[in-house]
């Protein structure tokens, strides 16, 4: 009597455990696909704020264009200035006797590419090729290289 009534009691609660069950199964499926988009949301975010040159510790939005400018050109000024110049036109104190000569990247043409983001942005990666310009990966993150590189797109208009 008693082990058959601890019986039914155990096939009943059972019954009752059964959509708990596949409710929990249920919603740990929707927390993992909800974990999934979150991950490519988080990486469009990374990625977007690569592009912008706000790296990934960004601090404080009031006044983001401002933020983003100078760190475009603190970018230039540490890296590129000592050939290119200050100001960009190829006349930086290492140009003497350097042949072919630094770019000046003010003048809108280019000789290693159209000129878009996406040539310049190549050119200052991997350098051009039998000159002093070398390529920057590795030494700038992805995030400075796409900082700098959009520096010298606004030099170039
Ligand atoms: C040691 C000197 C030197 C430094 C430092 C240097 N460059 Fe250059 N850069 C050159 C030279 C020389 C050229 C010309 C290459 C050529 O004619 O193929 C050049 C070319 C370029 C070009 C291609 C311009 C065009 O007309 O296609 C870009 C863009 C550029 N540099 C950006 C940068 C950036 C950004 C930095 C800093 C991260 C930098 N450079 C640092 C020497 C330098």
């Amino acid at each position: 009597m008693r082990s058959g009534l601890a019986g039914s009691s155990y096939t009943y609660a059972a019954e009752l455990q059964q959509p708990v069950v596949e409710t929990n199964s249920r919603v740990c499926q929707t927390l993992s696909e909800l974990h999934t988009h979150l991950g490519e949301v988080r990486a469009e975010l990374v990625s977007v704020a690569g592009r912008l040159g706000i790296g990934r510790r960004a601090d404080g939005f009031t006044k983001p264009g401002e933020r983003i400018a100078r760190r475009r050109q603190a970018v230039f000024a540490a890296n590129c200035a000592t050939c290119h110049g200050e100001g960009g036109r190829g006349d930086g104190p290492a140009a003497t006797g350097l042949e072919p000569p630094p770019a000046d990247l003010t003048d809108n043409t280019w000789t290693t590419g159209d000129g878009s983001l996406q040539a310049v942005t190549n050119t200052i990666e991997h350098g051009s090729p039998g000159t002093a310009m070398i390529g920057w990966k590795g030494t700038l993150t992805d995030a400075e290289i796409a900082a700098v590189a959009a520096y010298v797109k606004e030099l170039g208009r």
